[in-house]
C-alpha cells in the first residue's frame, strides 16, 4: 500500500526520491508525489498513476538536496492529483507525506476551517500540513510533535520545511518507517527495500518516535520529548538483490528463486546429527515446549494457507492439537487464549493490519505469539519480539510465492523441534531433516525442466468457465493456495474443496467446461482423492492431476498429468505448489494480465 521514501545529502534529492519510490511501486498504489525544496522554495509534483509517469512530470535537473516522495493507495477521497501526497500547508512552505490513517482527521478539519483554513484535498493527511503549520514557530520537531499530540489514529510521516534545506522531520506510529545511514546523506523510507541500493545501514524506529534527519546524521526522541537511542542493524544481503534478470517478470523471477530462498531458511536451523532443528529465535526451553498444550497458527491469504500445512505439521509431527486460522477472523471474535497455548503468526511483510491486530489480541490475553515473518524489523516481528524470520529475500510480485515455500519451510523446522523434544527419537528425527534439507536441489531440478504438461493445463484453464482445486489434508492447503494464484494472477473465478467434500454439494457445479485441479501426492490419502477424480471425470469435467512421479494410476486418470518429486506428506507441499505457481503465473501471460501487479491488489495490507 502507500509508501514513503525521503533523502538529505549530496546528490540531488529528485532522482533518488523517485528512484526509492520505483523500488516501492511492488506494494500497489494509485498516485505518486514528490516534494523537494530547491532554492529557498517547495517544489512539488504529484500524478495519478505510475510512478512513471510522475518521473516524466519532474523537471529534470530539479535542483535540491532534501526531498521526500510517496506513493498514494487511496483510503479517504478518490484518486485524483489533489489527493495525492504530498500535501502543502497554505502558505506552501512545509510538505508532508503520510501513510496510516487519522481518525479524528473530521475534528481536526472542522476546526481548521473555523479558523479559516482553506483544503485542497479531501484527505486525512492535509489536516496535517496545517496544523504543523500552525503550531510552526521556528522549530520544525517542535510544531510535528505538538501536531502528534492532537491525532488519533496511524501514522508513518516525513516532513520537510522550506525555511529548513537540509532536514526531515520524520515519526512513526504504526506504519512503519525505517532510517538509512550513509556517507554524508541520511535516509527515511517506510520500507527498507527502498533504500537497499543506497545503504545496508537502518534504524527501525518504534511507535511514538520522532526522528530529525540531517545529511551527517539524526536524532530519535519520543512523542512525550524523552531522548531514545535507537542501534544501527545491517540489512541481510538478500535484501540488495533487485531489478528481474533475466526474467520477464518479478513473478518468475521469485518461483523460480525458491532452491535459495529455502535453501537460506534451512540453513544452520536443521540439524540431522540430533535428529533435531535449532530456532533460536523461538526462544523456547525444551521445558517451555514440553509443556504446550496447544498450537494456533494465525495469517491471512497465502500466509494462511502456509499456516494449515503448518498446523498440520504441529499435529501430525509433533503430536500437539494444532489449529490455523483466518487472523482477521480471530481478532474480533473475543478468543479464548489459554496460558499453555503457543501461537504462531505469519507474514511475509510483517504490517498486515489484520495479522497485527490479531498478535495484540493474543497478547492482551496473556498469550505467547511467535512471529513467521519474511521482512526483519517489520511491525509483527517487532510486536511478537521472538521467532523466526523466513529469509525470503524481497518477493515484489504482489502474488506471493517464494515466501509461501519458505513459511511452510519455517512451520516444518519448528514442528520438527517440538517433535524431537517430545515424540521423536533421533533416527525419524535424522530421516525428516535429512529429507527437508535436500528439498532444495530437488527443487532447482524440478524447477529448471518445465514441467510436461503445464502449457495443457494453461489451456484448460484459460478456457474454463471457472475452476476447481480438490486436495486432502496438506494437499487441501495447496489447492487453496492453487486457487489464490489463479484468481489473483489470471483473474479466472476459482473455488478449493477438501475433496471429498465435493459430492455434498459442490459437484452440481460441473460440467465439461469445468476444468478441475486435484494434487494427489502418493500418501494415505491417494487412493480415496482417486476416488474422487473418478467421480469428477463421471460428470464430464477435465481433470488436470499433479501427483507424484512414476505414479501410473494417477497419471491414466489424467486428461493433464504433471509430476512432481516423491516426498513424505508433510513435506509434499513444497512441491505440489511449485506446478499450481507456474499455471497462475502462464495462465496470467495467456490473459494478458498485469501479472506483477494485479488489479485491485496490495503486496502490503495495511489496513482492516
Ligand atoms: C497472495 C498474497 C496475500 C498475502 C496476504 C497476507 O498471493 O500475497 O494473500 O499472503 O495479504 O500478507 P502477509 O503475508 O504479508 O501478511
Amino acid at each position: 500500500m502507500c509508501g514513503i521514501v525521503g533523502y538529505v545529502g549530496e546528490r540531488r534529492a529528485a532522482p533518488v526520491v523517485l528512484d526509492g519510490l520505483r523500488r516501492l511501486e511492488y506494494r500497489g498504489y494509485d498516485s505518486a508525489g514528490v516534494a523537494v525544496i530547491a532554492e529557498g522554495e517547495l517544489r512539488s509534483v504529484r500524478r495519478v498513476g505510475f510512478v512513471a509517469a510522475l518521473e516524466a512530470a519532474v523537471p529534470a535537473n530539479l535542483p535540491g538536496h532534501t526531498g521526500i516522495g510517496h506513493t498514494r493507495w487511496a483510503t479517504h477521497g478518490g484518486v485524483t492529483e489533489a489527493n495525492a501526497h504530498p500535501h502543502l500547508d497554505s502558505t506552501n512552505r512545509i510538505a508532508v507525506c503520510h501513510n496510516g490513517i487519522i481518525e479524528n482527521h473530521s475534528v481536526l478539519r472542522a476546526r481548521l476551517e473555523e479558523e479559516g483554513v482553506v483544503f485542497r484535498s479531501e484527505t486525512d493527511t492535509e489536516v496535517l500540513a496545517h496544523l504543523i503549520s500552525k503550531f510552526y514557530t521556528g522549530d520544525p520537531e517542535a510544531a510535528v510533535r505538538q501536531t502528534l499530540g492532537h491525532l488519533q489514529g496511524t501514522w508513518g510521516i516525513a516532513v520537510i520545511f522550506a525555511d529548513h534545506p537540509g532536514l526531515i522531520v520524520a515519526a512513526r506510529n504504526g506504519s512503519p518507517l525505517v532510517v538509512g545511514k550513509g556517507e554524508g546523506e541520511t535516509f527515511i523510507a517506510s520500507d527498507p527495500h527502498a533504500l537497499a541500493a543506497y545503504t545496508r545501514q537502518v534504524v527501525y524506529l518504534e511507535d511514538r518516535d520522532i526522528v530529525t534527519i540531517r545529511a551527517t546524521g539524526w536524532t530519535v526522541s519520543r512523542l512525550d520529548g524523552a531522548g531514545v537511542s535507537r542501534g544501527v542493524e545491517l540489512l541481510g544481503e538478500e535484501w540488495t538483490s533487485e531489478g528481474r534478470g533475466d526474467f520477464s517478470h518479478h513473478m518468475l523471477k521469485e518461483i523460480h528463486e525458491q532452491p535459495e530462498s529455502l535453501a537460506r531458511c534451512l540453513l544452520g536451523r536443521v540439524v540431522p546429527d540430533e535428529g533435531g532443528a535449532r530456532l533460536g529465535g523461538l526462544d523456547l526451553s525444551p521445558r517451555d515446549i514440553a509443556a504446550i498444550r496447544h498450537v494456533r497458527v494465525l495469517g491471512c491469504g497465502t500466509s494462511f494457507h502456509a499456516g494449515l500445512v503448518g498446523a498440520a505439521a504441529m499435529e501430525g509431527l509433533a503430536r500437539i492439537p494444532a489449529t490455523a486460522e483466518i487472523a482477521s477472523e480471530f481478532r474480533y471474535r473475543n478468543p479464548v487464549v489459554a496460558p499453555d497455548d503457543i501461537f504462531f503468526a505469519i507474514s511475509q511483510s510483517g504490517e498486515t493490519a489484520d495479522t497485527l491486530g490479531a498478535v495484540r489480541e493474543v497478547q492482551i490475553k496473556g498469550g505467547s505469539v511467535l512471529g513467521v515473518v519474511n521482512v526483519v524489523g517489520s511491525s509483527i516481528a517487532r510486536s511478537c519480539g521472538r521467532g523466526v524470520y523466513v529469509h525470503s529475500g524481497p518477493e515484489i510480485a504482489v502474488a506471493s510465492t517464494k515466501a509461501f515455500t519458505s513459511q511452510v519451510a519455517a512451520m516444518l523446522v519448528a514442528s520438527l523441534s517440538f517433535a524431537r523434544t517430545r515424540v521423536l527419537g533421533p533416527h525419524e528425527g535424522k530421516a525428516f531433516g535429512e529429507e527437508l534439507l535436500s528439498v532444495p536441489s530437488r527443487v532447482a531440478e524440478w524447477i529448471g525442466s518445465e514441467a510436461p504438461g503445464l502449457m495443457d493445463a494453461v489451456e484448460l484453464c484459460t478456457q474454463g468457465k471457472f475452476v476447481f482445486f480438490l486436495g486432502r489434508g496438506v494437499s487441501h492447503a495447496v489447492a487453496l493456495e492453487g486457487a489464490l494464484k489463479l484468481k489473483e494472477v489470471a483473474y479466472i473465478p476459482c473455488m478449493a474443496y477438501p475433496a471429498a467434500e465435493m459430492k455434498h454439494g459442490p459437484i452440481a457445479l460441473l460440467d465439461k467446461r469445468t476444468p478441475v485441479v486435484v494434487v494427489v501426492p502418493d500418501d494415505v490419502m491417494r487412493d480415496k482423492i482417486l476416488s474422487s477424480v473418478q467421480e469428477v471425470r463421471a460428470r464430464g469435467a477435465r481433470v488436470i492431476v499433479v501427483h507424484t512421479e512414476g505414479d501410473e494410476a494417477a497419471k491414466r486418470l489424467a486428461d493433464v498429468s504433471i509430476a512432481v518429486p516423491r516426498s513424505s506428506t508433510l513435506i509434499s507441499p513444497l512441491f505440489t505448489v511449485l506446478p499450481l505457481q507456474l499455471l497462475a503465473f502462464r495462465a496470467g501471460l495467456a490473459l494478458g494480465r498485469d501479472i506483477d501487479r494485479p488489479r485491485n491488489l496490495a503486496k502490503s495490507v495495511t489496513v482492516e
